[in-house]
């Protein structure tokens, strides 16, 4: 084994960073022998200097991440800072001061992966980013490299913790999403602004990031389309079971039937009760993949937390350092079939449509007729006649697959309809 140690800066010392390098030192050993040589930490870059970090030396601590990744003896920056600067900067630099760097930064994966990924390779330098996408599952490693030899044709997965958590307490509780929320914050689930989580944004990175590897394209968070789950409410899941199924936050990559093009989304969907996503409780992540060789898989674990995170950049870290050994580099982006991504509108899917109709003759058939006008088949129509005498019924319709461009014609053209007197809700529904 190599005696001279190979040198890891560590941007950021949160919750991931200082587990990264409590695991750093008391694993040393058998991090050395699997690498091949010892890895030490040559410096850690924080905002608060003053806060004590219990087993990290106050020496190795600094304010100043610019000097620290342009030393020139650093072999590896981990880089779990999070957001687009100054993290996009400090890569850069570390690539060209002749760092590989480990990052956990979906954010800027799905803006920049391009323009990261070309710098490294430019600066014969690796980028890995298992720690991206969630947490401690092994995903990218899996879909770059294990099924490099086989053509995925859809990802769909559980990819956001704190989504799950809220969707499966409505499920269980029969809670109301605030209600759920409030749960998920006072357990330390949801942070104090939740938006990212709720509204989808952390999925859409991550989604983006999947599409690019899975499909071999560029995919960018711009282009994937992204509802959030703010709007599902006990009525939907009181609806779903009706029908043997659950809600997920769902982020959705595929590859068009024709394979002339890929989508990306993430929003709410119904997933029946006998799929392997639908068993997903809690604040675990599970991503489903379907390839073509391989036939159907399932990776699942926690997708959040300092350890589990932790868990994933060690991983990158050791095969990174084994690299530099060996002075070879991992995979670089794969992006060489350059297919277009299509808009939401592309997207075939099935639909749950619940509407609130006068309850009176003629309106199953003017609404039939409006599917059908469409081009949106009916697959099942359940109506409930209100006990409450206001003259309204509640009509929910399941569709077989159809453009989604073509439902939100449907959807347009039956609020219009005076005997339609709302859209309770729109769900697609996934899995079947
Ligand atoms: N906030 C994310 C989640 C974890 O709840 O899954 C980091 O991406």
């Amino acid at each position: 084994m190599r005696t001279r140690p190979l040198k890891v800066a560590l941007l950021g010392c949160g919750v991931v960073g200082s587990e990264v390098a409590r695991i750093m030192t008391t694993h040393a050993d058998d991090l050395a022998a699997r690498i091949g040589a010892p890895v030490e930490l040559a410096g850690v870059a924080v905002r608060r200097p003053d806060k004590v970090r219990e087993g990290i030396a106050p020496e190795l601590v600094t304010t100043d991440a610019t000097a620290l990744v342009e030393r020139g003896d650093v072999d590896v920056v981990v880089e779990v800072i999070g957001g687009v600067e100054p993290a996009r900067t400090l890569i850069t630099t570390a690539f060209e001061h002749g760092a590989s760097v480990v990052s956990a930064n979906k954010a800027l994966l799905a803006q920049d992966g391009a323009a990261l990924h070309e710098a490294a390779g430019r600066h014969g330098q690796d980028l890995y980013y298992e720690a991206a996408v969630a947490g401690a599952i092994p995903l990218v490693r899996p879909l770059r490299e294990s099924l490099a030899g086989d053509k995925i044709n859809r990802v769909m997965g559980i990819v956001n913790g704190t989504t799950n958590f809220i969707l499966d307490k409505m499920d269980t509780s029969g809670a109301g999403y605030s209600e759920a929320l409030d749960e998920a914050t006072a357990l330390g689930y949801a942070e104090a602004d939740p938006t990212a989580d709720v509204e989808g944004f952390d999925a859409a990175a991550k989604a983006a990031i999947l599409a690019g590897i899975a499909f071999h394209t560029r995919v960018r968070l711009d282009d994937v389309y992204r509802e959030g789950m703010t709007e599902v409410t006990a009525a939907d899941f009181a609806s779903a079971k009706e029908m043997g199924c659950t809600i997920k936050l769902l982020a959705i990559c595929e590859r068009a039937a024709d394979g002339g093009s890929v989508t990306a989304r993430v929003h709410p969907a119904m997933i029946p009760l006998s799929h392997p996503l639908a068993s997903v409780r809690e604040a675990y992540n599970a991503v489903f993949v379907e390839a073509e060789a391989a036939g159907r898989l399932m990776f699942y674990g926690p997708g959040a937390g300092g350890s589990p995170t932790a868990s994933a950049v060690l991983g990158d870290l050791v095969a990174v350092c084994r690299n530099k050994l060996n002075e070879a580099n991992g995979p670089g982006e794969s992006a060489y079939t350059q297919l277009p991504v299509s808009s939401m509108g592309e997207v075939v899917t099935r639909y749950h449509i619940s509407l609130d109709v006068a309850d009176k003759p003629g309106v199953l058939a003017q609404v039939a007729t409006v599917f059908a006008e469409h081009g949106v088949s009916i697959d099942t129509v359940r109506q409930h006649g209100r006990q409450d005498g206001d003259g309204e019924a509640s009509l929910v319709v399941v569709t077989h697959r159809a453009p989604d461009a073509a439902l939100s014609g449907t959807v347009e053209a039956l609020r219009k309809l005076d005997t339609v007197r709302g859209v309770a809700s729109i769900m697609r529904v996934e899995g079947e």
